[in-house]
């Protein structure tokens, strides 16, 4: 893509880039983030209305859920771009050295803030989430299969719910609430983000979409 495409609106052209916005996601990434989060929410409230009997029909409601992820994901490599859609994955799961050198600091200490580097499409923080949520949706996932072979027999899958959940509440914490973050979720519902904003908190990535 060229610098012109990226750059979707030109009307204000100041000095300090202020209105100029930068393409981040494009329709099949943003279909499949919000597909992913309606089929998950879909399944958190049939399985809360369910409760640890697991019967009846909203087992059939909450089963279908997980198996529409897979349909939705499926459509979106079909049909979509999915060029656009494994780039931004290989962009997310990916962790670079430095990265991991950063998030080993970081984990060690954590009040000790340097500047922040020039960071990719995604920074180390939201590849940890990435994989965390990957491995935890995938725990809910296995122990919903157990549970239900075994006839509603919970063992741990409230469990690995709750450990998903927290990790969502982490996600929503960045998305909606923290100032610094949260300029990113008009990336995700309009596909676009502010130049000043991408400057600031994922330098390397503007520049890499610049060539
Ligand atoms: C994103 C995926 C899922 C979420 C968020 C989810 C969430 C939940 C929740 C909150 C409950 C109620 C737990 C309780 O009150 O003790 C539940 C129960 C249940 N779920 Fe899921 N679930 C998911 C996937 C699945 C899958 C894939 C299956 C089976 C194929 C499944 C089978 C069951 C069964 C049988 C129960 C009733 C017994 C139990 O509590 O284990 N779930 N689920
Ligand atoms: C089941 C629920 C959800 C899952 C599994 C999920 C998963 C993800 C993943 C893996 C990413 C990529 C990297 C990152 O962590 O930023 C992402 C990005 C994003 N998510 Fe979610 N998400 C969920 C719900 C939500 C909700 C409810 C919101 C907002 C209200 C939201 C807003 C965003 C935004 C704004 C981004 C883009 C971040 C960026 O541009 O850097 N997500 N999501």
């Amino acid at each position: 893509m060229t610098t012109t495409e990226q750059v979707t609106d030109r009307r204000a052209v100041a000095p300090d880039d202020h209105d100029l916005w930068v393409h981040r996601f494009g329709r099949t990434e943003r279909f499949a983030h919000w597909w992913t989060v309606s089929m998950v929410a879909l399944a958190l409230l049939s399985g809360i209305a369910m409760g640890d009997d697991g019967g009846g029909p909203l087992l059939a409601v909450h089963v279908s859920a997980v198996v529409l992820i897979g349909v939705g994901l499926a459509a979106a490599i079909a049909v979509g771009d999915r060029h656009a859609l494994f780039d931004a994955a290989r962009h997310l799961f990916v962790i670079e050295r430095r990265e991991a050198r950063w998030l080993r600091t970081t984990l060690r200490h954590p009040l000790r803030r340097g500047p922040e580097p020039p960071w990719g499409m995604f920074n180390p923080g939201q590849k940890l989430l990435a994989w965390a949520l990957s491995a935890s949706v995938l725990a809910v996932i296995v122990t919903g299969i157990l549970s239900w072979s075994a006839g509603g027999e919970g063992g741990l899958h409230a469990p690995a719910v709750l450990v998903t959940a927290a990790l969502l509440c982490a996600h929503l914490f960045m998305a909606v609430l923290n100032p610094a973050t949260r300029p990113a979720l008009n990336g995700m519902v309009f596909g676009h983000v502010r130049h000043t904003w991408a400057a600031k908190h994922h330098a390397q990535w503007l520049q890499d979409i610049r060539r």
